[in-house]
């Protein structure tokens, strides 16, 4: 069955990264496609039922994964998940590891992100007559972000690390080896393609967004006997072998989720927003 914008609605929104395209928990499955003025969110959404939560999941490259990081129509899938009524993000993603003690397997629960995309991402929703800075000092929410982690501690037997610096960069190709030092002599600890812009469009639509990272590899720093550089293939196998930590972890925050809490997320426009009212054409 598959409905609309106009009759759809969610308490919570889940981006599934690669290897995470659908949320086997979910009961009372439907298909809804949503509008907006951005195009086509990357698939349409599959909402359902948990633990007394309407949930819409979203594979941020398509089901069969067909969009490059650098293709995810961020701003629409943002957009959609905001006019359906979600006020909490969880995205979940694979990332390569630039230190020893995150090893393919753990999870991670960033609390820091360090852009290097090439700035060719649309990644404000305010491009057109209006000028808004919003707070990014802390890019993940600071009350979701500890929830994932104590939810992903209570059901998974992975090692779970609380905080962490994802390096986001373009891709699609992997780093160089050269590059994956550089990113390691700055203390940064994981490495992806897509935290952003979806953190920056999330606090920008006010909503709260955590991220689950599933360490799939050492990227391709660790020279040493035992240890490949990271591969496509490498990815997809950890991530085949792993996802039932990420799905158990999202199952367990869902249990012990309160979607109708404050938090500051909900207000991150107040004072961010710079051009005169009286000069912003409606
Ligand atoms: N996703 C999973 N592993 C990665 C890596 N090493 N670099 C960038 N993105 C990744």
């Amino acid at each position: 069955m598959s409905s609309d914008t106009d009759t759809v609605r969610a308490d919570v929104g889940i981006i599934g990264g690669s290897g995470l395209y659908k949320l086997d928990a979910l009961t009372e499955v439907r298909e809804a496609r949503v509008l907006t003025p951005y195009g086509d969110p990357s698939d349409p959404f599959v909402v359902g039922e948990l633990a007394g939560l309407t949930v819409a999941f979203l594979p941020r490259h398509g089901r069969n994964h067909r969009l490059a990081p650098s293709q995810v129509p961020a701003r629409a899938n943002i957009w959609a998940f905001k006019s359906i009524g979600v006020r909490q993000i969880i995205s979940v993603s694979a990332v390569g590891s630039l230190r020893e003690d995150y090893a393919p397997g753990d999870l991670v629960t960033p609390d820091q992100i360090v852009d290097r995309t090439r700035g060719s991402r649309d990644s404000t929703f305010f491009d057109d007559h209006i000028v808004v800075h919003v707070p990014f000092a802390a890019p993940y929410c600071e009350r979701l972000r500890p929830a994932l982690a104590d939810a992903a501690r209570r059901s998974t037997a992975a090692k779970i690390h609380g905080a962490g610096t994802y390096c986001c960069m373009e891709g699609p190709q992997f780093s160089t080896r050269a590059e994956s030092n550089l990113y390691r002599s700055w203390g940064l600890d994981i490495i992806g393609m897509t935290a952003l812009p979806e953190a920056k469009l999330a606090r920008e639509a006010e909503l709260c967004y955590a991220g689950l990272a599933l360490v799939t590899d050492y990227d391709c720093w660790r020279v040493a006997e035992g240890y490949e550089d990271v591969s496509a293939d490498a990815v997809a196998e950890v991530m085949r072998r792993n996802g039932a930590a990420a799905k158990a972890t999202l199952v367990a925050l869902l249990e012990s989720a309160q979607p109708d809490v404050e938090c500051a997320c909900h207000s991150a426009l107040a004072n961010a927003i710079i051009t005169p009212p009286d000069t912003i054409p409606s």
